[in-house]
């Protein structure tokens, strides 16, 4: 029987038509060389989707800080108000640079879960490794180099070190551990943007990805968590502070050991139900077309923890 105390399965329908609307909405302005203007119409057009749903919403992971952030913003009370306590984790696009030049793996992005059960992240970066489902609890740490790291990925895949493939993020600040993945001559998948949708790959075997590493947004690290809770995959995160401004800001969210290592369930805890629509085609999902019967098609994945379904939801949106 399904636990009462958890969320109501309802939402899982609810939330794709968050992550429809937000997407539809960026789509106008994919391949048009404005960030902004795309970021804007997408967490407007979440904003607007979720204030229609049943529930007294918290936003914990969104557009910034409530003085940087007009909507959306962290903190902000969410929904019809007569429902369910929900904390948020949101990030209507996911991917704004990816979405300006018409790249791949655009995503609208959101995760629902109980009162408390999200880290209240600073907006930070984070250091993160993540593996799919089916490996022994803490087969990768980042404590550990990353030779071991995919020394023990490939082991337990009984498959050479060389035929691992590992997804990072494509910076200067991963050169030393590009380099070091070079010398064991492992594959990479160098990625522009998008480490929500790196990181899930992991749980993707048509991927190819087994292994996602490096440094990228806190909050995108939080949503990756709640993507990997409903795949079965595993992640782990620290807060990385480039300035005191920064850890000022952790001391703000009640974050005092700042060399913490967060586990998946420390950042995403009880009942998780995550959601992401294609803005543009990637490896999870395709963007947002034009559909056949008019208007648009989109394309989603919706999962929940505690029951592990993974539903894969495709909608024509058609002008009534
Ligand atoms: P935006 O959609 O906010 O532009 O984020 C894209 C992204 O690539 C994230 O996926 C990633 O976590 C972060 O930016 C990396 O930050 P940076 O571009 O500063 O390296």
């Amino acid at each position: 029987m399904p636990d009462q105390t958890k969320l109501d399965r309802v939402l899982v329908i609810e939330l794709v038509r968050v992550t429809e609307a937000a997407a539809v909405a960026a789509s106008l302005f994919v391949g048009r060389g404005n960030e902004k203007d795309a970021d804007a119409a997408a967490v407007e057009a979440m904003r607007e989707a979720l204030n229609t749903l049943q529930i007294e919403g918290t936003v914990v992971i969104g557009e910034g800080e409530r003085d940087e952030a007009p909507m959306l913003y962290i903190g902000e009370k969410v929904g019809r108000g007569n429902g369910p306590k929900i904390d948020i984790a949101l990030d209507p696009l996911e991917g704004t640079t990816i979405t300006a030049k018409g790249g791949p793996n655009a995503l609208a992005v959101v995760a629902f879960a109980e009162n408390g059960c999200l880290l209240n992240a600073p907006d930070t970066y984070m250091e993160k490794i993540a593996v799919g489902p089916g490996f022994e609890p803490g087969i990768v740490d980042l404590d550990r180099r990353i030779s071991e790291n995919v020394e023990a990925v490939a082991k337990a895949k009984n498959i050479k070190p060389q035929e691992v493939m590992v997804c990072v993020l494509d910076r200067p600040r991963h050169a030393d551990m590009i380099a070091d993945l070079r010398a064991m001559g492992a594959a990479i998948k160098l990625i522009p943007d998008g480490d929500v949708a790196g990181a899930m790959e992991t749980a993707m075997p048509d991927t190819g990805v087994d292994l996602y590493v490096g440094t990228g947004g806190a909050p995108e690290g939080v949503l990756a968590a709640a993507a990997l809770r409903c795949l079965g995959g595993q992640f782990q995160g620290r807060l990385v502070f480039r300035n005191d401004d920064e850890r000022a800001r952790a001391a703000k969210w009640g974050i005092t050991d700042l060399e913490r290592k967060y586990d998946i369930k420390e950042l995403a805890s009880g009942d998780v139900i995550f959601a992401a629509t294609g803005v543009t085609d990637g490896s999870l999902l395709r963007g947002v077309k034009r559909s056949k019967y008019g208007g648009y098609a989109t394309h989603s994945v919706v999962m929940r923890s505690s029951t592990r379904t993974i539903r894969w939801v495709e909608t024509d949106h058609i002008p009534a």
